[in-house]
């Protein structure tokens, strides 16, 4: 889902937001392992103040592992509990229920002091659009999961999902905004496709890409598209990237009709072939890039 933020949607969002998190004793946040930074709201720590919090990296199946255990390392020193998931794996899921417990330890133990036993922790899943929200809360509640009534309170239609005798989550997951002052967000946004309004073109796209992984993993592209590829990036005068997106169009036959390079196909296909993991795990961001930033 693709979602035009414009300020009067984000009000009202965060109008929402606000309400469903008076109910909730956890804030499950989803980030898209590839882009911890960009893919977090940057209000979240307002809007969660006071609630038990967990990060999932999610699509980890898709981010490089050291990068991603750095963000982990990163986030549980900011007392945030995180995970790495793949949200349509349900054997990665395994580790996010005795992180919920981990998380509502202090909670768990007010209650027990106050003479409340097993009251469910009650908790809400949230994140931009396209993290994956909606595909961890159907493979973490999975089928078995009843559907409690409506409960005053609740935003109208939405439902709780009693997942086990220590755990309720709400069903509807609360859709936040990216960040939008920086450049760079917006880029690695659409780098993964999670935005639709390009604010590059393709190409322009691509050759980021390109920059990236050059910089970062720069057996990548030769691997994938020959080392002619390896050699247009050496190429140097600043045109590197587009001589190696020629590259990939020579490689793979992206031709126009009088057998001219389609530059634009080739970086769509750069684009596809990352995005759909072919490139092998990469991250766009590691925490140490961030360190300073978030602090
Ligand atoms: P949202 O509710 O946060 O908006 O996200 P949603 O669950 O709709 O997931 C967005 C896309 O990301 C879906 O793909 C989904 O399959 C994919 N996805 C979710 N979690 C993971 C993950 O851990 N790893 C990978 N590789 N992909 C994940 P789609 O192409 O939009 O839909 P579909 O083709 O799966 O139907």
């Amino acid at each position: 889902m693709n979602i035009q933020w414009y300020p009067g949607h984000m009000t009202k969002a965060r109008r929402a937001m606000k309400e469903d998190i008076k109910l909730v004793d956890l804030v499950i946040e989803l980030v898209d392992a590839r882009i911890p930074y960009s893919s977090r709201n940057p209000d979240i720590d307002e809007l969660a103040a006071g609630k038990a919090r967990m990060i999932l990296l999610n699509k980890a199946d898709l981010a490089d592992e050291e990068a991603v255990r750095g963000w982990a390392a990163l986030f549980e020193e900011k007392k945030l509990h995180a995970v790495c998931i793949d949200a349509r794996n349900k054997g990665s899921l395994k580790q996010v229920q005795g992180a919920v417990a981990q998380a509502c330890k202090e909670k768990t133990e007010r209650d027990r002091r106050r003479g409340i036993m097993n009251r469910p922790i009650r908790a809400m899943v949230v994140g931009i659009p396209n993290v994956g929200k909606s595909t961890f809360i159907n493979s973490f509640a999975g089928k078995a999961c009843a559907k409690t009534g409506n409960k005053p309170g609740v935003t109208k239609g939405n439902q709780w999902i009693r997942l086990n005798k220590t755990l309720e989550l709400l069903d509807t997951p609360g859709i936040l905004w990216p960040r939008f002052e920086e450049e760079m967000v917006g880029v690695h946004l659409a780098l993964i496709g999670s935005i639709n309004d390009q604010i590059l073109d393709k190409e322009e796209l691509a050759c980021r890409l390109i920059n990236i992984l050059g910089e970062r993993y720069p057996e990548v592209i030769p691997q994938r598209y020959g080392s002619e590829a390896q050699a247009a990036s050496a190429a140097g005068g600043g045109q590197e990237a587009l001589a190696v997106l020629a590259e990939v169009a020579r490689k793979r036959a992206c031709l126009l009709k009088g057998g001219e390079l389609d530059i634009p196909r080739a970086a769509a296909l750069l684009l596809d072939e990352f995005r759909g993991g072919k490139l092998g795990r990469i991250s766009l961001e590691r925490a140490e890039d961030f360190y300073e930033r978030r602090k």
